[in-house]
């Protein structure tokens, strides 16, 4: 029997991505088989090792499922799927105390209490448990070790998803011929492409804030997943709810530094340049408004006064309270040379989290069978046109878990050796031609500020269109390149974020009305059906009634 090329891997499951997603689903998989994460960077680096404010779950006595429920269904105005919802709520008690058994050290009420639970936008309880202002950090470096320790599954650093495979082009015939049976994965040390064959692949990618020039997001958050699965033929949903965070720190020299929401649900308020409070001119639940209200009203202020931000106000506040609550966000602006508790902090909205993505079902199932998307990167039904906060951490983890249900009854196809078969080209690495670092940058720069520019916070057709020529311009151009050239991890990314800002601009496009994230001076009222709009590769784009449409056909 033919013996497996050196370049080819084969495991029961592949997961691509190692933020809270994919590690949650590969420690509950792996109780099933080998599993093998992809990562591609170091395995720490994700947009969960960055999460401030914490993970929701109604937890206390005070607070109920219901509650929860209909907080979320607020923020996310009109598109969540209920049902969805519901059952991820009711799941958050259960899903709080796995992660507490892999070690994570929520932050406890003073006096050995229960758990000190913070306040966030849109949340009418304080149902927010947090690690103080490292959340992420800790959950991150907890399912890590989890994961390290575990005899079944391995952890590859600095392996970069570059395309899906589907059976055919692994030499599967019949109905696995059709199933995606892999991935092609760039080594970033060797420079090698290696064939990942697996029975089931799990996208845990993450989101896309890097298609925009000012972003809260990590570096790694280029879509590739969201690319890959579109390139592949995946359905993908509401990707024009980009949600922006109302307060990044503006300072020359802070790269990404996010501001938490946590702070204003301690009683921090915004103000202005003449320090006058404007929230509740703006909303009823004024400073802790759902954010795409927020990120809206800090728009409208600095377009009013033509100031470049506003300002966290933390006065009043008790500085050791402060203190001892955040010090992470301390010692950060005090490097910056600002004293948070002290003086008024200059903040601005930043791209901050993809709210649609993958289309998935309850079993985070994608409509291409043999992929699942969790985490990020998948549009689940939860979040509708605009995420409450801290529901992301919670969504990653109830999906991880109905994931590894699901993908435990997936068929065998392959057994420990390479299906004989396989096509030598898949198993080839592109052209050595390379490309110049200069044209990447180039491209890069001008796209993320095209998209930053004309497809923000608040928007209009003829902004839009000038976008889409630009972005779809640069897009061609870099898919021309991209096929002649060796893939590097930069023009992989360039061409990800390329691809993901024309879908982002065709789907805003799409929708004839405001809602949620997306607001548009065109149609500033909401239409009154609910729709998701949907867009796939080589089918026109569509709305569908919000998931009664048909299942769709695998071209
Ligand atoms: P990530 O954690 O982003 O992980 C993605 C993984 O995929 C990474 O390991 C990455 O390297 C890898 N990857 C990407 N592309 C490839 C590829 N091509 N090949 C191989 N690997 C790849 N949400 C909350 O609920 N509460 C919060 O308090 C909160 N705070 C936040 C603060 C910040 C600064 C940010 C940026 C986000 C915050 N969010 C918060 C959102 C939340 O952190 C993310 O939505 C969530 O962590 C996403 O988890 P994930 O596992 O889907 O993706
Ligand atoms: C924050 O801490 O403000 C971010 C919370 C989130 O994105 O859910």
């Amino acid at each position: 029997m033919p013996q497996p090329a050196a370049e080819t891997v084969v495991s029961r499951c592949l997961v691509i991505g190692s933020g809270i997603a994919g590690l949650q689903f590969a420690l509950l998989a792996a109780e099933g088989g080998p599993v093998r994460v992809v990562t591609k960077k170091e395995s720490r680096e994700s947009s969960t090792n960055y999460a401030q404010g914490g993970i929701a779950a109604a937890v206390s006595p005070l607070d109920d499922f219901e509650t929860h429920v209909q907080d979320t269904l607020i923020a996310g105005d009109g598109l969540c799927r209920e049902d969805v919802v519901r059952k991820m709520v009711e799941a958050g008690p259960h899903l709080i105390d796995r992660l507490l058994g892999y070690g994570v050290e929520f932050s406890r009420d003073p006096g050995g209490g229960g758990f000190a639970l913070g306040r966030e936008g849109g949340h009418t309880q304080r149902r927010v448990l947090h690690c103080r202002d490292l959340t992420g950090s800790e959950i991150e470096g907890r399912l890590l070790a989890a994961c390290n320790a575990h005899a079944n599954i391995s952890v590859d650093e600095d392996h970069m998803g570059l395309e899906l495979v589907r059976g055919s082009e692994a030499g599967l015939s019949g109905s696995a011929a059709d199933r995606i049976v892999g991935a092609r994965v760039l080594d970033r040390r060797t420079r090698r492409v290696v064939l990942h064959l697996a029975d089931a692949v799990v996208l845990a990618t993450g989101g896309c804030g890097k298609v925009y020039l000012y972003t809260s997001n990590p570096d790694i958050a280029t879509g590739d997943g969201l690319a890959m699965a579109y390139r592949a033929g995946a359905e993908l949903r509401n990707l024009e709810f980009v949600q922006f965070h109302p307060t990044c720190l503006y300072h020359a020299e802070a790269k990404s530094f996010l501001i938490s929401e946590a702070v204003r649900g301690e009683g921090a308020v915004l103000i202005n340049h003449r320090g006058v409070r404007f929230m509740s001119r703006h909303h009823p639940q004024a400073d802790l408004a759902p954010r795409d209200a927020v990120a809206r009203a800090i728009d409208q202020e600095m377009k009013a006064s033509g100031e470049p931000c506003v300002y966290l106000d933390l006065r009043h506040l008790e500085r050791a309270m402060v203190e001892s609550r955040f010090p992470n966000l301390v010692a950060a602006c005090r490097r910056f040379g600002l004293d948070m508790a002290g003086e008024p902090v200059p903040v601005v909205p930043a791209a901050h989290y993809m709210c649609g993505g993958v289309a998935t079902d309850l079993e985070a199932r994608t409509t291409l069978p043999g992929l699942f998307a969790i985490g990020e990167v998948a549009c689940t039904g939860i979040h509708g046109a605009n995420r409450l906060a801290s529901n992301s951490l919670l969504e990653a983890v109830y999906f991880a878990e109905r994931a590894a249900v699901a993908v435990a009854a997936e068929p065998r196809l392959f057994g420990p050796r390479v299906p004989v078969g396989i096509p030598a080209a898949t198993l080839k690495p592109a052209a050595e031609t390379v490309v110049s670092p200069v044209v990447v940058e180039h491209d890069w720069d001008e796209l993320r500020r095209v998209m930053w520019d004309y497809v923000g916070i608040v928007r209009d057709r003829e902004r839009l269109e000038i976008a889409l020529g630009r972005v779809r311009a640069i897009r061609r151009t870099v898919e021309t390149v991209r096929r002649r050239v060796a893939p590097t991890p930069e023009l992989v990314e360039l061409a990800n974020i390329a691809l993901l800002g024309e879908l982002i601009v065709i789907c805003a496009l799409s929708r004839p009305e405001s809602r949620g994230l997306h607001y548009t001076l065109d149609h500033p009222l909401r239409l009154e059906s609910a729709v998701d709009s949907v867009i796939r590769r080589g089918r026109p784009l569509g709305t569908e009634s919000c998931w009664d449409a048909p299942e769709p056909s695998l071209d």
